[in-house]
């Protein structure tokens, strides 16, 4: 594996869950596999749990770790071409993630959207540019559209905790006071249709995803409809894609709450964190017993590692 950008990266989703949960009963099983072998973890954004479980299941299979908080310690990066750069960018990327390349044999890269210009996010700019000039096999750490570190670690939580062969997977909108990204629901939706799930998304009027990431699943407006019988409940805010980057006024009423619960098959409750406790998921579900959100952030460091894991093996 060279690049893991996406669902669409990856032959047999399958093969890879199973893989993850392998390491997670064996994390040592090849420590050997990245002997000096070093990853460069590229952050233009904040993060916690990406670059921890990220850095972890690198150090798992023996490799040397690099972080740089680029929006913090970097130069600020120049991505047009063409251009004088008489203004505040410092470096152009061409140099920046070739040179990077040079010191590292895989590279992770977050790039969150600006959420102003659609076309420029869908374009997956900066991500694309860092897998153009730098060289080496690139792993997404959530570029503008997509987070699929996560979905895989929540897929693997899924299969790890499911009780019935097909569970009911639900993804709802929760509410939120800023607009946020799509790349985890888009994300989530795309995996969730190639796996072996009934999956449902259920948001407000108006906060409809793009249809490129959500053939297949079912989608509807009215979220006691969607949480009847579920097994696995994802929440999630994200902003609206038309128009783009914006809240709506209202559906404050769509935050999760036990009462809510009472229809579901005894649900898990999903949630990719940070989470603003008592505005997206409520105090009594984030510390009830039918929170899962620890377990499925625990489960990154497999996920990581078994897509470092194939990398490593592609550069041999
Ligand atoms: N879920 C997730 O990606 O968390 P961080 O932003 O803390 O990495």
């Amino acid at each position: 594996m060279k690049l893991f950008s996406s669902v669409h990266d990856v032959p047999d989703i399958a093969a890879l869950v199973k893989e993850a949960l392998h390491l997670k009963q064996f994390p040592y099983a090849y420590k050997d596999l990245g002997e000096n072998k070093t990853m460069a973890l590229v952050f233009l954004n904040p993060s916690l749990r990406t670059r921890m479980s990220t850095q972890k299941a690198a150090l798992n299979l023996g490799m040397n770790v690099m972080v740089l908080n680029m929006d913090k310690e970097g130069w600020a990066l120049e991505l047009r071409d063409n251009v004088i750069m008489n203004g505040n960018t410092v470096e152009h990327i061409r140099e920046a993630a070739a040179v990077m390349g040079q010191y590292a044999d895989i590279i992770g890269v977050r790039s969150f959207p600006g959420l102003k210009d659609r076309k420029e996010d869908y374009s997956e700019m900066i991500f694309n540019k860092f897998v153009q000039f730098c060289g080496v096999p690139v792993v997404s750490l959530e570029s503008a559209t997509r987070h699929p570190l996560q979905s895989l670690a929540d897929l693997v939580t899924i299969e790890e905790l499911k009780t019935r062969s097909k569970p009911k997977v639900v993804l709802t909108w929760a509410p939120h006071i800023k607009p946020l990204p799509q790349a985890v629901p888009n994300s989530f939706a795309e995996w969730m249709c190639r796996a072996d799930v009934d999956f449902t998304i259920t948001h407000p009027k108006g906060y409809e995803l793009c249809s490129d990431f959500t053939q297949g699943a079912k989608i509807t407006n009215n979220q006691d409809e969607a949480l009847a019988d579920a097994d696995f409940i994802y929440v999630k805010n994200w902003s609206a894609y038309e128009p783009y980057g914006k809240i709506l006024p209202g559906n404050e009423d769509w935050m999760l709450t036990n009462e809510k619960l009472k229809i579901t098959n005894n649900a898990k409750i999903m949630h990719c964190l940070p989470v603003r406790r008592n505005l997206e998921l409520s105090d009594e579900i984030l510390d009830g017993e039918s929170s899962i959100v620890v377990h499925e952030a625990a489960n990154r460091v497999w996920a990581a590692q078994a897509v470092l894991k194939r990398m490593l093996e592609s550069l041999s």
